[in-house]
């Protein structure tokens, strides 16, 4: 079986303009009143939740430990042209990427990422992350509602069909396993067909540790971070409560240094 993030291609399918302009409201909004002018994402993949911020006139870095994921940003931001700064880098070992001295305004992992690695590795992930940002500055997560899936058991996630710019029509079905050692197994199956046949299917894996709310916002206080804001994910949807939306993120800000 292929793994999904060698196929940037196929990952980038459901991208469209319409999604790339609710993620820059969705930025315009959680930015609002703040002081960001660079960002970090340690999990850019192909850019689909930060690129936008480019536009914005944010100075945007990028990490992630796919090579064919951070090729497809490149390209992306430069049909764009938009200026990306990307390395390659696991976030549990960021320290070699970006100078130790670099001190963002705001560093992110977006994507529903962090939750690929054990809720044990979740602390030093964050502490990771948190050396490379500023005083004063911020962490950004976003991530689907773990909370609620795991309440509900959740085992299907339907995609509506897209049809492609050469007449194909793309299906895509998430079927989810729950595990004993409660981790999840999202089974992607994507299937590729034209006058109703099917002429390629894709199969996919990921496996996910699932990060529960408490467990995060703990692990950020724990880590000194205050006024930690809790956003529906798109957060310009002001009147969906985050703990019952399926996506979310997090904003949280890290103490000013002390004289
Ligand atoms: C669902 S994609 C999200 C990508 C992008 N943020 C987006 O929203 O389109 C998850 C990304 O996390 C990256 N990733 C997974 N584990 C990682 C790790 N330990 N360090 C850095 N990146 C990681 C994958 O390579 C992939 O690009």
């Amino acid at each position: 079986m292929g793994k999904l993030y060698d196929r940037a291609d196929i990952y980038d399918l459901l991208e469209n303009e319409q999604r790339y302009q609710i993620v820059k409201r969705h930025w315009e909004r959680v930015l609002r009143g703040r002081q960001v002018q660079t960002l970090l994402d340690v999990s850019i993949g192909s850019g689909n939740q930060t690129l936008p911020l480019a536009e914005l006139g944010v100075r945007l870095y990028g990490s992630d430990l796919s090579g064919p994921m951070l090729e497809r940003c490149k390209e992306k931001a430069e049909r764009r042209g938009l200026s990306v700064d990307l390395r390659r880098s696991d976030f549990r070992r960021l320290d070699g990427a970006f100078e130790a001295d670099k001190a963002f305004d705001c560093v992110a992992s977006t994507g529903n990422s962090l939750p690929y690695v054990t809720n044990g590795e979740i602390p030093a992930v964050l502490a990771q992350m948190d050396r490379l940002v500023r005083p004063g500055g911020y962490l950004y997560i976003d991530l689907r509602n773990w909370d609620r899936i795991l309440e509900t058991k959740q085992r299907f996630y339907l995609y509506n069909p897209t049809l492609l710019n050469n007449g194909v029509r793309m299906n895509l079905v998430q079927v989810w396993d729950h595990h004993a050692d409660g981790s999840v197994t999202f089974n992607l199956l994507y299937t590729f067909e034209r006058e109703n046949r099917i002429m390629q299917k894709e199969i996919f894996e990921e496996h996910y540790h699932p990060l529960k709310r408490e467990l995060l916002l703990g692990a950020l206080e724990r880590l000194g971070y205050r006024e930690i804001e809790l956003m529906c994910f798109p957060a310009f949807l002001d009147s969906v409560k985050p703990e019952s939306a399926e996506w979310y993120c997090v904003l949280a800000r890290k103490q000013e240094a002390s004289i």
